[in-house]
């Protein structure tokens, strides 16, 4: 069918047209939106989920609401190669500077002002004008400890949004890529605020280790948090992230065609896409058929191993691989014991190619002494490509 049309959109943080089975999680959301705009306390929001689920979309889409409620916010992903305090100084500048057109409370979004310079000072950088005239404010977000210059910080920029009869929402994407004190300074700030009951929100996504390293960086942030988990869809969902977007498009799928694509992508909305977006192409007319869906498949296979699988694959080492194969011959879940015997490695050089596979987000570990991969039906990938 016509491609200018194809109304799927495989890739990552794309929109789909259908945020299929998300309703249960956006309803949370908006609810604790709607909280911690009143200053009532809440649990701030972590979605987590393993690759292609679609946490990054949820995420932006809950901006949008939060935008809708009068908050004013702040969206970013961290990545490894720029320190959580470098993503926040110009987001935090210009969220002061929007603060700053509304009416009143002038006096403290100056003090506000005031408070990131110190905080630029602590991290070292030089930021450059500033583009307001500022005095100097000693002893506040200046220790250069994170754990105390964050809650120090967020707290007046909350402060300067409350006195505008606003609130701050701020979004991390990827956040189990934080470092171990940054991400304990920003539970830290968070605990805070939720004392102060303070009109600053935090809604992060990230892998499922999240909630194991939060906990490590500090003990209380399990009450602080909820951990919403994204995961596949239902059998009826992912027949809606299909037939919806068609029928915008004035198609229809067979209704074996979409239980086949159902079956081949365990509802994964990532796979959901692909399918359809493939399947739409080889298509003659708008009624789907499974011989579509059995002609597409080739193609599917194709685009998913080269795109989705072979990037994270290739950035393994030998031993990653091998470590990888072995999981995936046990049928993941593993016991690490198992991998253990099966791989002959001696368990020094094992430890740390683990531990390289969780930092690199290939692998986690559902339940202490088990792992199993971050990336859905990563281990059909390799088995399909083993040598
Ligand atoms: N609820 C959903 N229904 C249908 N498609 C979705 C849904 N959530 C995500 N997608 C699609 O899945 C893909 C991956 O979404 P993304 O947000 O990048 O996942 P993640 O951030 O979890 O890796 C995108 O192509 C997106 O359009
Ligand atoms: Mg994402």
């Amino acid at each position: 069918m016509d491609p200018i049309k194809n109304p799927f959109t495989p890739g990552a943080g794309c929109p789909p047209y259908e945020l299929a089975g998300r309703a249960d999680v956006q309803e949370e959301a908006r609810i604790l939106l709607g909280r911690t705009l009143r200053h009532k306390p809440e649990k701030s929001m972590l979605l987590t989920g393993l690759r292609g689920v679609g946490k990054t979309v949820l995420l932006n889409t809950i901006e949008q609401e939060a935008k809708v409620q009068g908050y004013l916010t702040v969206n970013f992903e961290v990545n490894e190669n720029q320190s959580l305090g470098l993503k926040l100084i110009p987001a935090l500048r210009n969220l002061l500077f929007e603060l700053d057109r509304k009416e009143g409370g002038k006096d403290l979004i100056k003090r506000g002002l005031m408070i990131l310079r110190n905080f630029i000072g602590s991290i070292k950088m030089n930021y450059g004008d500033f583009g307001i005239e500022l005095d100097p404010l000693p002893g506040i977000a200046d220790s250069g400890n994170l754990e105390i210059d964050l809650p120090a910080l967020f707290l007046a920029v909350a402060e300067a949004a409350r006195v505008k009869n606003t609130g701050i929402a701020l979004f991390i994407d990827e956040i189990q890529l934080l470092h171990h004190e940054e991400l304990a300074g920003l539970i830290m700030a968070m605990h805070k605020l939720q004392q102060k009951q303070a009109p600053f929100v935090l809604i992060g996504a990230g892998l499922p280790t999240l909630p194991r390293l939060a906990g490590d960086a500090k003990s209380y942030a399990e009450r602080l948090f909820s951990y919403p988990l994204i995961g596949k869809l239902s059998r009826q969902n992912s027949y809606t992230a299909l037939t919806a977007p068609a029928a915008s498009e004035n198609a229809e799928f067979s209704p074996d065609a979409l239980e086949s694509i159902y079956q081949r992508t365990h509802g994964y909305p990532y796979f959901l896409q692909e399918w359809g977006y493939q399947v739409w192409k080889v298509a003659e007319n708008a009624h789907i058929s499974l011989q579509d869906v059995i002609n597409a498949e080739k193609i599917v296979t194709k685009r998913l191993d080269d795109n989705f699988f072979r990037v994270r694959y290739d950035r393994l080492t030998e031993g990653e691989k091998k470590f990888m194969i072995t999981m995936a011959e046990c049928v993941a879940p593993c016991k690490s014991s198992d991998i253990a015997e099966k791989i002959r490695m001696k368990a020094t050089a094992l430890t740390p190619m683990r531990a390289n596979l969780i930092r690199k987000g290939m692998i986690y570990s559902p339940r202490h002494g088990l792992l199993d991969f971050s990336v859905p039906l990563f281990g059909e990938f390799l088995l399909r490509n083993r040598k």
